[in-house]
């Protein structure tokens, strides 16, 4: 049997499960009608987000790509619209706005879909030391990190219920099981991610909605350089996966039903490692890691 088919065949059976204590509300549903479901992917211009995007496109899903550059955002739904047979809608939007759930909703709306799944990736890293960090700078990763995916988790999470069906994944870090010296506003903001969705994913067992948080080491994309940390130990050391390596496995282990997924052996055993080792040996290590050096350090 392909992968694909057997993939979907015990995702069938994880419905089963993750389903048995759903009672969709016929409102609920009616209120979709005419609507077509969605995959919503925020930060999906490039990276994971966009590789994300791709691979529920690839599963026949239509996507809704979020992301703040115009630009970008059109090449990636117009390559994922080549490369499949469904719908991919860029949407540009700063999703720090608070007002980004009505915006989505009315953009939604307009394109005939509804969101049946959440995908919260779009996320920043900030690298150097806390005390030296800006004010403004930590502010815009929790307005990001925290803030955003809260928020539109939250909105989206009573109509997925309702309904019985749909998801959330929401992309945290291997970084979420550990402090991070010298990333620990961003390590922080991910432990902060990781741990409210397995709260949440507790809170709604059963009743049709899949929620997961993926749990990467590095990954290849632009987000260690935009953060300055190119010259950090784990950029050389640690080898990075690709984002569509980390999509695949994210996919997988969403369709599975799993609540926190670690894409990759060597992230599962980094996980499990510092799952093992008290924080006063792992905390030390993972600074040697992150310490930015050289200019980068300079800058910071
Ligand atoms: N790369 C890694 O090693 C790694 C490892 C573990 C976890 N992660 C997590 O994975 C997620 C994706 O990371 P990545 O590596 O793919 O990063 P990336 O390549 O820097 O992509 C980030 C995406 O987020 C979008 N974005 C940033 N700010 C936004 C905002 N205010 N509103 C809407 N979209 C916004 C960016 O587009 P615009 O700038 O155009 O808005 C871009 O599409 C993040 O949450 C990150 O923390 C990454």
């Amino acid at each position: 049997m392909p992968p694909q088919t057997a993939l979907r065949s015990v995702a069938s059976f994880a419905d089963l499960w993750i389903g048995r204590r759903a009672h969709p509300d016929p409102q609920a549903l009616a209120a979709t009608s005419g609507l077509a479901p969605a995959v919503v992917v925020t930060g999906a211009s490039r990276g994971i987000g966009r590789a994300l995007a791709m691979r529920f496109a690839r599963a026949d899903r239509d996507v809704v790509l979020i992301a703040r550059d115009e630009e970008a955002l059109a090449t990636a739904a117009a390559d994922i619209a080549r490369s499949t047979a469904v719908r991919a809608v860029p949407l540009a939007l700063d999703v720090t706005l608070a007002d980004t759930p009505e915006r989505l909703d009315a953009a939604l709306r307009a394109a005939g879909l509804y969101a049946d799944v959440l995908v919260n990736n779009a996320g920043i890293g900030l690298a150097g030391a806390f005390a030296t960090q800006s004010a403004q700078d930590l502010d815009r990763l929790i307005a990001l990190n925290i803030t955003a995916a809260t928020r539109l988790m939250h909105h989206a999470l009573p109509q997925m219920l309702a309904r019985g069906r749909g998801g959330i994944l929401n992309i945290a870090s291997l970084g979420a099981l550990v402090p991070g010296p010298h990333q620990a506003a961003y390590y922080a903001s991910k432990a902060y991610l990781l741990s409210l969705t397995e709260a949440v994913a507790h809170e709604a067992r059963g009743r049709g909605v899949r929620i997961a948080a993926v749990a990467p080491g590095p990954v290849d994309t632009k987000f260690h350089r935009t953060m300055q940390a190119e010259s950090a130990l784990y950029r050389t050391l640690v080898p990075a996966l690709r984002a569509e390596t980390v999509a695949r496995s994210a996919y997988r282990g969403y369709q599975l039903g799993r609540t926190v997924i670690v894409p990759g052996v060597l992230a599962s055993l980094a996980a499990l490692a510092v799952k093992l080792v008290p924080h006063p040996v792992t905390v030390p290590i993972v600074g040697a890691l992150l310490a930015v050096r050289g200019a980068e350090r300079d800058r910071s």
